[in-house]
């Protein structure tokens, strides 16, 4: 008689056996590369809390969009940062400022190879650092903000983005967005949607990396970290506005987030591994405390098995390239 009954480790016994039951795998197409482009910069420039990530200038920031299109990630997520920046972030929509530059340069290079995404926001390009229009009191001016994301969609779709994310959780920024992109004879390009998008503290390095020394406070349109119902709320204004697929952010920290959201709706559903999420496992790694590989592909599958399709990674381009196409 053999006991016990029940031997689980019968599956997992070697490589062939786990791959064979694996419920979540990893593919190059599942993975979004955020990419940095700078205003005036003659060499690319490192982002000292995010090792590995850089500052691009036009024509590196090419090179890395080739790079990861050849290496068959499923869309890039492009961010420019002005050398000027203002009251109201004008450059956003300039069709010279430099994110509608770089969408441009990115889109000639990798035709339809891969997905090229603009953020929709002023973050970058306001002095105070905020994601839109302040108003008398300093706070962030919806609507006044609605009309100048409507401006910076159009700008980017029109410079060739093949998609555009609006990240600035202002209300109703989905069908404002929807309306400007069609009247403008946009119909066809798509919208991601930041559905979800967390008051987080682990956005710190990214600002970093695009210069912006915020003055003030998220807590006002960005969520609390507490909430859960008020994210299924967000996703379905979002969908009912147009969005063509919805983004949780963060992610590893927003899994319970990233399943609801998954069962909720029947758009596809993106999850964004931030660059606090990025920056602590390179450190932990940099000091060998973690290993950095296993961490890496272990915090992806996390977000995958959660039910995100596609994750938003810094990792993208060097994950893709090792993974079978
Ligand atoms: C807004 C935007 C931010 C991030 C993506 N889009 C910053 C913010 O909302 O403060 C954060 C991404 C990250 O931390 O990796 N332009």
């Amino acid at each position: 008689m053999s006991y016990p009954a029940d031997r689980p480790r019968r599956l997992r016994r070697t490589n062939a056996l786990r791959g064979l039951v694996a419920e979540t795998r990893l593919h190059p197409a599942d993975l979004v590369q955020p990419l940095f482009v700078r205003e005036g910069l003659d060499e690319p420039r490192p982002i000292a809390c995010m090792p590995g990530q850089v500052q691009h200038t036009r024509d590196s920031v090419r090179k890395a969009a080739a790079a990861a299109a050849r290496a068959g990630v499923g869309g890039l997520l492009v961010f420019g940062i002005p050398e000027a920046k203002d009251r109201d972030g004008r450059g956003a929509w300039d069709e010279h400022g430099i994110t509608q530059l770089a969408l441009a340069d990115i889109a000639a290079e990798v035709g339809d190879e891969t997905v090229v995404i603009g953020d929709v926001n002023l973050d970058e390009y306001t002095e105070h650092g905020h994601v839109g229009v302040l108003d008398a009191g300093g706070d962030v001016d919806n609507d006044a903000t609605l009309r100048a994301y409507a401006e910076v969609a159009v700008a980017q779709a029109t410079a060739g983005a093949h998609m555009v994310a609006p990240s600035g959780m202002m209300d109703g920024q989905v069908g404002a967005i929807r309306a400007a992109l069609d009247r403008a004879g946009h119909q066809r390009v798509p919208i991601l949607a930041y559905a979800a998008k967390y008051d987080s503290a682990f956005y710190g390095p990214f600002r970093d990396a695009v210069e912006s020394r915020l003055v003030g406070t998220r807590s006002t349109h960005q969520q609390d970290p507490a909430n859960l119902r008020e994210s299924l709320r967000e996703v379905l204004l979002d969908v009912e506005e147009g969005a063509d697929m919805v983004m949780v952010k963060p992610a590893g920290l927003y899994l319970d987030v990233v399943r609801r959201v998954a069962d909720l709706v029947n758009v596809p559903v993106v999850a964004y591994q931030v660059s606090g999420e990025y920056a602590a496992i390179e450190a932990a790694a940099e000091r060998g405390w973690l290993n950095r590989d296993r961490a890496i592909r272990e915090s992806l599958v996390a977000i995958r098995r959660a039910g995100a399709g596609s994750v938003v990674t810094y990792w993208a381009t060097e994950v893709a390239e090792q993974l079978p196409g």
